[in-house]
C-alpha cells in the first residue's frame, strides 16, 4: 500500500484515485437555505459570522451533519480579503456585496494594501484550525479564494454587475491598470490560499465564479496568466487544486492551461463532453443544474443519474452542482442527493483502504 495515498473519498478522487462511492458536497452548502443558518443569522450579520471562528466554525459543519457530504468548505466569502487591502465592504440584504469606494484608477490599485493572511486574516485560519478538530478524516475540509478576475469585477463595478461595463472598460481601455490591479489581486490571493492550507485546509477551491462573460481571447490576454500566476504559487501546498467557473463552456482547456487538479463543469457542458476536452490527466467537479434541487423527484434522480452515467465511475469525479445553492432550495432534497449519490457502489469493487 502506497503510505502517501489519501484516504478520504473526496481527496482520492481530486487525485484520480479509485473510491468506493462518488464523492458529493455542494457549493454554497451553509446558507439561508437552512433553517439552523437563517436562526444564526438573526442574531448576527455575514461579516460578523465570519469574523468569530467558533461561528464561522458552527455554520461550516452545519451542512455536514445535515447532509452527510465528503468535504466541509470553510464558511468565508471570497471578499473577506479585500478588507484588509482597505476597501469598505458590506453585504445589503437583497442586493449582495457593496463596496463603497470602487477601483478605477491607477491611484485607486496603488492604494490598495497587500497584506499578511496569517495576521490579518487571522480569525479565518483560527476557523479552520478549530474545524480541523472537529471534522471527521472522512470530511476533509476545503479552503477557497475568489480569482483575480471574479474579485476584481467586484472591486471594480462595486458590487454585483450584469454586463461587467466599468470592468471590461477598464481592461479594453486601460490595459497597464488592469493588469497591475490582477497582480495584486493575483499576490494577495495567492498568499490567502497558501495560509489556509497552512492552517490546516486539505484541498483550496479557486472561485473564478463569472469568468464566462469573457470571449476566449480576453480570458487568455487579461486573465489567464494572473489565475495561473495564483494556482502555480498554491500548487506550492501539496494540497488539490480545484478550478471552478461558470459559462465555461468555451473555456475549459484554457482554465486547464491556467491549473488547478480539479476542473469545475458547470450545467451547460455534459459531463462527459467536458471531461473528454480536459482529458485524463484533469478531474473534475460538477455538474448539476443547482435547479434541478426544485424539480419532482423522478426529474432530480434522472438528472444525477444522468451525471453519473456520463462520469461512468472513471475515477476523479466529484459529484456537485454546476453553482451554488439558491437561498430557496429544499433541504430535504439535497439530502436526497447525497443519499442517491452514495447509493451507487462503483464497479470494479475497490481494495478496502485500510
Ligand atoms: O457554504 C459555502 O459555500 C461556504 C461559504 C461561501 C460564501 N460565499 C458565503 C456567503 C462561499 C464559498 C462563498 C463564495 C462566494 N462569494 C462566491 C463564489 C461562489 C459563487 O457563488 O459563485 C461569490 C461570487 C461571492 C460573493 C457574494 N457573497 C455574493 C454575490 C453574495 C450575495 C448573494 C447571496 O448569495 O446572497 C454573497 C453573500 C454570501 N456569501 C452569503 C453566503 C452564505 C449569503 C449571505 C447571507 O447570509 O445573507
Amino acid at each position: 500500500m502506497k503510505i502517501a495515498e489519501p484516504q478520504a473519498r473526496f481527496l482520492r478522487a481530486c487525485r484520480g484515485l479509485p473510491v468506493d462511492r462518488t464523492p458529493v458536497w455542494f457549493m454554497r452548502q451553509a446558507g439561508r437555505y437552512m433553517a439552523e443558518y437563517r436562526a444564526l443569522r438573526q442574531r448576527y450579520s455575514l461579516l460578523e459570522i465570519c469574523a468569530q471562528p467558533e461561528l464561522a466554525a458552527e455554520v461550516t459543519l452545519q451542512p455536514v451533519r445535515a447532509l452527510g457530504v465528503d468535504a466541509a468548505i470553510l464558511f468565508a466569502d471570497i471578499l473577506l480579503p479585500l478588507v484588509p487591502m482597505g476597501i469598505d465592504l458590506d453585504f445589503v440584504k437583497g442586493q449582495g456585496p457593496v463596496i463603497g469606494n470602487p477601483v478605477r484608477s491607477p491611484a485607486d490599485v496603488q492604494a490598495l494594501r497587500t497584506f499578511d493572511p496569517a495576521e490579518d486574516l487571522s480569525h479565518v485560519m483560527a476557523a479552520i484550525r478549530l474545524l480541523r478538530q472537529e471534522l471527521p478524516e472522512s470530511v476533509p475540509l476545503i479552503g477557497f479564494a475568489g480569482a483575480p478576475f471574479t474579485v476584481g469585477s467586484y472591486l471594480i463595478e462595486g458590487g454585483s454587475s450584469r454586463h461587467y461595463l466599468h470592468a471590461k472598460s477598464l481592461m479594453y481601455g486601460q490595459p497597464e491598470t488592469w493588469h497591475a490591479l490582477m497582480e495584486k489581486l493575483a499576490r494577495v490571493q495567492a498568499a490567502y490560499l497558501l495560509a489556509q492550507a497552512q492552517a490546516g485546509a486539505q484541498a483550496l477551491q479557486l472561485f473564478d465564479s463569472w469568468v464566462g462573460a469573457l470571449s476566449p481571447d480576453d480570458y487568455r490576454r487579461f486573465v489567464l496568466p494572473h489565475s495561473r500566476d495564483v494556482l502555480d504559487a498554491a500548487s506550492s501546498a501539496g494540497v488539490p487544486l480545484i478550478h471552478f467557473g461558470t459559462g465555461t463552456a468555451t473555456l475549459l482547456e484554457d482554465m486547464q492551461q491556467a491549473g488547478g487538479d480539479v476542473i469545475g463543469l458547470d450545467w451547460r457542458v455534459p459531463l462527459d463532453q467536458g471531461w473528454a476536452r480536459l482529458g485524463t490527466e484533469s478531474a473534475v467537479q460538477g455538474n448539476l443544474d443547482p435547479l434541478a434541487l426544485f424539480a419532482p423527484e423522478p426529474e432530480r434522480r434522472r438528472q444525477v443519474d444522468r451525471i453519473l452515467d456520463q462520469a461512468a465511475g472513471r475515477p476523479g469525479h466529484i459529484f456537485n452542482l454546476g453553482h451554488g445553492i439558491l437561498p430557496q432550495t429544499p433541504v430535504e432534497h439535497v439530502r436526497a442527493v447525497v443519499e442517491q449519490v452514495h447509493a451507487r457502489a462503483l464497479e470494479p469493487a475497490q481494495e478496502p483502504i485500510l
